[in-house]
């Protein structure tokens, strides 16, 4: 009995201090000091409370208000340029992101005849193809995008900018098979028709000990 006086006396006086106590805890939370978006500050020295971003800071994940960018076409069409200049550094980022992610069905060389197919997935068509080398830079990026047939999308194996530089080196693949005498550098011409190997890196005739290393990318096929 006496217990349940001494219960009864605690919680009324809880509840005393509660009552007490809360408003004044809301209270604090309901003024604590924020800024409103695009508020003025007159901490910062250009008075305002919304920060500008740092020089040089690159967008992360998806810039989805660029067309070409990010579905490969402008206006609707499948695009004939690449999005960004197509360097060197693009270019050996295409071969390694196209050796991991498509050679195991197209093969190293765009043949479309990787080790997943001889495993008995269906063939596709050589990059080779007319019809392929053909096609527009902006159609590589969709079927990767997007998959083709039978093919699955990569879009979440491989990010934009990356399946932007796998096209690219498909284009330097189809051109290791096709470029025409004109297309060879001015200053090695002479040498390449004279059968010399020229260096991939300067289109010039290659050191004779760095040729006998060296393996073109693509070359040698046909
Ligand atoms: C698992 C095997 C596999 C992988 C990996 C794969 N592909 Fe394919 N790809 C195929 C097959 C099979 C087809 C033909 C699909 C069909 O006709 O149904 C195809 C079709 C294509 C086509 C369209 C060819 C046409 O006829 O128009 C392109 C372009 C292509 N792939 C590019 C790529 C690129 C780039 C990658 C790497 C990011 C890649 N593929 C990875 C199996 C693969």
């Amino acid at each position: 009995m006496a217990r349940r006086i001494d219960a009864r006396a605690l919680a009324g006086w809880a509840a005393g201090l509660a009552l007490l106590v809360l408003p004044g805890c809301r209270q604090d939370m309901h003024d604590q000091p924020k800024y409103q978006p695009l508020e003025e500050s007159h901490f910062f020295e250009d008075g305002r409370a919304s920060r500008p971003r740092v020089p040089g800071t690159v967008a992360r994940g998806r810039r989805d208000d660029d067309e070409l960018l990010v579905s490969g076409k402008v206006d609707g069409k499948l695009s004939e340029v690449f999005p960004e200049p197509v360097t060197r550094a693009t270019l050996e980022r295409g071969h390694r992101d196209y050796d991991v992610h498509c050679s195991p069905c197209h093969d190293r060389a765009g043949t479309g005849q990787g080790m997943i197919v001889q495993r008995g997935y269906k063939q596709p068509t050589s990059f080779h193809d007319a019809r392929l080398r053909g096609m527009p830079p902006g159609y590589f990026f969709d079927v990767v995008t997007n998959g083709f047939g039978v093919m699955p999308s990569y879009a979440t194996q491989v990010p934009v900018a990356d399946r932007w530089a796998i096209a690219a080196y498909i284009r330097a693949l189809q051109l290791s098979q096709h470029a025409t005498v004109a297309e060879v550098p001015a200053e090695g011409r002479t040498a390449f028709l004279e059968g010399k190997t020229l260096d991939p890196r300067t289109g010039l005739p290659a050191q004779e000990a760095a040729a006998a290393g060296r393996a073109v990318p693509g070359g040698g096929h046909e």
